[in-house]
């Protein structure tokens, strides 16, 4: 999955009415919309997707969360989608997120911090085929 990423806008940003705003922001900044869904994870799936932090002291609060609220789960297109969408989210702590960031304009807290970018073009494929089958990319 070259040149494609996955994303989530997270339930703060949902909640706090950033949709538009960040989809705005992604979109002019070269990425392509290939997939795109409102929806929102029970408890299991959001244990299933964050699975590989199942040992971090804070895991529960991260699933809790993720399941608190709708979220929307896009797939991404661009030179180098991985990276360059890391680079535009920012930290993963909004305090620490450079000027301009989404993460920095749109997060309120480390834990609520507004958007998810996958960090490999491995665990892109499998987050966005967590929640896309392949007749809906395009
Ligand atoms: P994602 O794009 O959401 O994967 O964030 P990330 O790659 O910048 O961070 P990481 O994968 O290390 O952690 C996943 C998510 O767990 C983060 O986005 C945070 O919401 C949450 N998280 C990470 N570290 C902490 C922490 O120290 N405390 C709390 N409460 N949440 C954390
Ligand atoms: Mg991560």
């Amino acid at each position: 999955m070259t040149n494609l990423t996955f994303t989530m806008i997270k339930p703060d940003a949902v909640e706090n009415s950033h949709i538009g705003a960040i989809l705005n922001k992604i979109n002019s900044s070269g990425f392509e919309f290939k997939a795109m869904k409102l929806t929102k994870l029970s408890r299991e799936e959001a244990e299933k997707f964050y699975e590989i932090h199942s040992e971090r002291p804070f895991f529960n609060d991260l699933v809790k969360y993720m399941s608190s609220g709708p979220i929307v789960a896009a797939i991404l297109k661009k030179e180098n989608a991985v990276n360059d969408f890391r680079k535009l989210i920012g930290s993963t702590n909004p305090a620490e997120a450079e000027e301009g960031t989404i993460r920095k304009m749109f997060a309120t807290s480390i834990s609520a911090n507004a958007i998810h970018g996958s960090d490999s073009d491995a665990n892109a494929k499998i987050e966005g085929g967590f929640f896309f089958q392949n007749h809906e990319i395009f």
